[in-house]
């Protein structure tokens, strides 16, 4: 498989790589809400807590929005692929409709927001659609129109869409919004300052105390201490409340393309699969760009990840302009799946009195998370939220999922054991090419190696220092993805997304290797 080209440059990351930095933790702080998370769901947060009078401070282990919001499609809709027939099935009409009146609202907030707080955030509004590319998928787009509006939305079944091959039908969806997100986050973190809150970045949290006054514990060793605090983490962090049987974590990859025949006045996602995601966006000086996504699949279970990204290009040749078009970049997105479907927003365990979390936005995370910082805002500060019961967390509890934790447990135990069987297959460290990682034999143990492209190879313990499964190598991102629970390293062992919140353990020295 040829070497990516820009592999992991996000459109997002690219247009704000120039924005002002915020400062690190450098000695202990006392606020009113310390927020575990520099996301769209933590700022957001923070920023609705600061607005309501409270003290607060945000710590991000890296930089704001430099996760999960600098690594999205950003489409800012309510319409979810086709979601409301799965959600009517699990929850009733009730339930649809509490998640379309919650996604809903959530887009009115970003849309107000961003004009209350002059937060120049490339927002635009367009129809999104989810269409059927063939006649087989006609009836799944039938009746998402119908639970879609039965859930509330003003839906309508439609026979075009602004793509430049055939379809049988759609969903469309009018006065959705679409946004650079991570411009989004940076205005709203900003405004946070400007309240007077404290955005802190590169400061990591190793732990909470939740003895006498909460504690947010930090790696380099300053403490933030706070009345409520918000994990914000995606996958929550802690060692307690046993979320990650709850959630699936999931990869997917997007494109950005240059000189495309046709760029679509609408936000668009198949219904059927492969998945196909679509959107306009602008470059950084303005250019038009087409945003090309999908190839969706488990964290950790993928062999070549590259050949999601070949998958991306080949369709954007086959339908934007073939040899003409270039890709700009190219970036990967990690969700989490919950397992009945629901976001979930509330105290981080039924214990829990001053400890909060959320998650679970299903790819969906501009409005779910939007949705869900509202409602936690809401609830730190005292008030009723009229969604509140429906996303609580409680609903999640450990005892009434059984079903699903069996079956996460399972698959738990299927790597568990399947990996520990899996191993090197007799490769040494030789066998690894510039830029190539893998698990291989050194002295008869098995190790993680990656070769850099000089030729420098790191080894790190392949057990994920979460629960124990065995770690693989991602060849598009270059990174030790766990396929339990979705935990990612970067080769040296650092982490870089939880529930792991230690580094892989080093093995043997980073010794170079002559490549010649
Ligand atoms: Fe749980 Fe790796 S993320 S074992």
């Amino acid at each position: 498989m040829a070497e990516l080209r820009n592999r992991t440059a996000s459109l997002w990351m690219d247009t704000t790589r120039d924005a002002p930095g915020f400062p690190s933790l450098e000695q202990d702080l006392e606020v009113d809400v310390a927020v575990v998370g520099g996301g769209l769901l933590g700022i957001t947060t923070a920023y609705l807590c600061a607005r309501d009078g409270a003290r607060v401070a945000v710590v991000e282990h890296d930089v704001v929005g430099g996760g999960v919001s600098g690594h999205t499609t950003a489409k800012v809709t309510a319409l979810h692929g086709t979601a409301y027939q799965e959600l009517r099935r699990k929850h009733g009409a009730a339930g649809a409709c509490d998640y379309a009146q919650g996604n809903s609202a959530a887009i009115a907030t970003v849309a107000r927001l961003a004009r209350e707080l002059e937060i120049e955030c490339d927002l635009a509004e367009r129809p999104a659609y989810t269409y059927a590319g063939d006649d087989g998928e006609r009836s799944t787009v039938e009746q998402e129109v119908e639970a879609a509006r039965e859930a509330g939305l003003d839906a309508a079944l439609v026979t075009d869409a602004p793509l430049p091959h055939p379809i049988a039908a759609a969903v469309r969806l009018d006065g959705q919004l679409e946004f650079n997100a991570r411009k989004y986050v940076l205005g709203l973190a900003r405004a946070i300052a400007d309240l007077g809150g404290h955005v802190l970045e590169r400061t990591t949290a190793t732990g909470l105390s939740e003895r006498g006054t909460p504690e947010v514990r930090t790696a380099a060793g300053p403490v933030v201490r706070a009345r409520d605090v918000v994990v914000a983490t995606l996958m929550p962090f802690l060692d307690r409340g046993l979320w990650w049987t709850r959630l699936t974590p999931m990869r997917s990859y997007c494109i950005a393309v240059r000189g495309a025949t046709t760029i679509p006045d609408g936000m668009l996602i198949s219904a059927g699969q492969p998945t196909r995601s679509l959107r306009p966006a602008r470059g950084r000086d303005g250019e038009p760009l087409l945003i090309v996504g999908g190839e969706g699949h488990p964290t950790g279970e993928d062999d070549d990840t590259r050949r999601r990204y070949a998958a991306l290009e080949a369709y954007a040749r086959e339908h934007y302009g073939g040899a003409a078009i270039e890709i700009t970049h190219r970036w990967s997105a990690h969700d989490l799946m919950p397992a009945d479907g629901l976001p979930f927003a509330g105290r981080y365990t039924p214990a829990s009195t001053h400890l909060w979390t959320a998650g679970g936005f299903r790819k969906w995370g501009m409005t779910n998370a939007t949705m869900a910082a509202e409602i936690l805002a809401a609830r730190i500060a005292g008030r009723d939220h009229p969604l509140a019961g429906r996303f609580d967390t409680t609903r999640l509890d450990v005892l009434q999922q059984a079903p699903g934790i069996v079956k996460e447990g399972l698959k738990d135990s299927k790597h568990f054991i399947g990996d520990r069987l899996r191993g090197s297959g007799g490769r040494s460290v030789d066998a690894l090419a510039p830029g190539e990682g893998g698990l291989v034999e050194v002295d008869g143990e098995l190790v993680a190696a990656y070769r850099d492209e000089a030729g420098a190879v790191t080894q790190v313990s392949p057990t994920c220092t979460h629960l124990g499964c065995r770690v693989s190598w991602n060849t598009a991102e270059r990174t030790w993805d766990c396929p339990c629970h979705g935990s990612r390293f970067a080769p040296d062992g650092t982490v870089l997304t939880g529930p792991a919140n230690r580094p892989l353990a080093p093995k043997g020295a980073v010794h170079p290797v002559d490549v010649t």
